[in-house]
Order: structure tokens, then sequence, then C-alpha cells
């Protein structure tokens, strides 16, 4: 007997979208101007504005992942255990691919999208788009705070992609998130490990505490401008599923909790804030 499954001509409301969690692949566009229509597929197919904005995305993902690399690089080989030293170097081979992914997003773009990853690979450390991406890693508490607080950002830009209008970026998106939830669980790890035996593991709790001020902040202005005009078109047409401050309001809501079951204290919403 065949158990029941949803009808494939029938896409479920965009509500009934996980966050995070794994959703049959459809076809149809879930929310947005074009909702029920098929997705588009190739670069051809979609408008100037709409080719500008998923080409705009793919290179601002595409930096945050080779850039990620840059900042890892130098802690490598100094994590304070073997565990840590074989997930640091698993996460730095998953933003690498990552970025690839991105890029070839890119590809599909032709000679615009090519010209981007020309220059994309040519970006040192301090280079990058986002604040967040060329800062370095003082401590290793800082590497702790970065994928606690930045990663996980990154998560929601990918969940906001999940299933998204653009067939070939919805179809990046499992994997990808799949990866990040390793580099989060680690970052929240590492933190907790300060706290909790302390200076055991290369770090005090005062350490953690400072890297949850330097990181959180910038990790909230990652989100980007509230009331911003292109995060409202991206929903229109399909592409993102939260604007700005939806998706910077779930954050809070997320880590709010983590951080204060550990011990540590976030602070407030527009401490050090560059993007509001
Ligand atoms: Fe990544
Ligand atoms: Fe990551």
């Amino acid at each position: 007997m065949t158990p029941p499954t949803s009808s494939p001509t029938t896409p479920p409301a965009p509500k009934s979208l996980k966050e995070g969690g794994t959703i049959e692949p459809v076809r149809e566009i879930l929310w947005g101007a074009s909702a029920g229509a098929r997705k588009f597929e190739t670069a051809e197919e979609l408008s100037a504005d709409m080719r500008k904005l998923i080409v705009r995305l793919m290179v601002v993902q595409a930096d945050t992942e080779f850039a990620s690399i840059q900042q890892h690089r130098p802690w490598l080989d100094q994590a304070p255990t073997l565990e840590d030293r074989w997930i640091q170097a698993r996460i730095v081979a998953d933003e690498a691919r990552h970025g690839l992914q991105a890029c070839r997003i890119l590809r599909d773009f032709g000679e615009e999208g090519q010209n981007f990853i020309d220059e994309l690979l040519t970006k040192r450390e301090g280079q990058h788009k986002l604040d967040a991406f060329n800062m370095k890693f003082d401590s290793w508490s800082d590497v702790g705070a970065f994928t606690m607080f930045v990663d996980r950002v990154g998560v929601y830009q990918l969940r906001a992609f999940q299933e998204c209008s653009y067939g070939p970026l919805a179809r990046a998106m499992p994997l990808m998130l799949s990866e990040e939830q390793l580099h989060l669980n680690f970052g929240l790890n590492v933190l907790r490990r300060m706290v909790r035996e302390q200076g055991k593991y290369s770090g005090s709790k005062a350490e953690a505490q400072e890297a949850v001020y330097k990181w959180y902040p910038r990790a909230l202005d990652m989100f980007g401008h509230s009331n911003s005009e292109t995060s409202r078109r991206a929903i229109e047409w399909g592409l993102k599923r939260w604007t700005n401050e939806e998706a910077r309001a779930k954050y809070i809501q997320e880590v709010t909790p983590l951080m204060s079951a550990i011990g540590l204290e976030l602070p407030p919403e527009e401490f050090d804030r560059h993007i509001l």
C-alpha cells in the first residue's frame, strides 16, 4: 500500500514551510505576486530587475563564504582539542563548497556573472562587503561567537531562499542548510565550554562574554536595513520569505534563550549597531 502523499500539483501554502526542516521540492512559486506559476528555471526567463537582484544576492552570499574561510584560516591549527580542529577544518571545506555553489548560480548569468566571480576571487581580508566578514578572529572565543551568531544569520538568509521562485537557488538550499547546522552547534558549544569549564578549553567566561558583545551587533546588522524596499520586492517576486526586520526579530527570539541557558548576556538590540 502506498502511503498518502501530497499531490505534486497542489503546492503547500507558504505557512506549511517548516523553518530549517526538509520539505518536498515543488515546481511552483509558493508566495508573492506569481504564486502558483511555475518557478523560474533559467536566467533568461527572469525580468531585468529580478535578474539584477539575484546576481546581487549571490555575489554577497559567495563573498561571505569566501571571507569566512580567510577568517578561520589562522585558527585551523590552533583549536584547543582534536575534535575542534577537525570540525573547524570541515567548516572551512563547507564554506568553500557554499561559495562554489553560489558562483555556479552566478555562472548561469553568463558574462555578467563570470565577471563577478573573477572579482570575488581577488578579494582579500578587509575587502569584503559586510563588516562581520572584515573582522579578525583575535581569540578562540571569536571563533565560537562568530559561528554561533554570524553563521546563524547565514542560516536565516538561506531559509529565506528555501523553496524560492528561482529553481536553481531553491535546490541549492537543503544541503547548505544541513551543513550550516553543524557550524551553529559548534559555535554554541565552544561558548558553553568556556563558561562551564573555565580556562580548560582556551578561554574564560569573561572572554566568551566579550566575544558576544563583539559579534552580536555585527550579526544583527547583517539582516540589512529595516523597511528596505529591496527586501519587500524580493518577497513579492517569491525570492525571499521575510522582510529584513521580520528575519531579525525571529533571530533575536531564537538566540536570546540560547545565551541565557549558558549564562551569557546579550547586549541590547541597539548596542553598537551600524545598520538599523
Ligand atoms: Fe556557508
Ligand atoms: Fe557556515
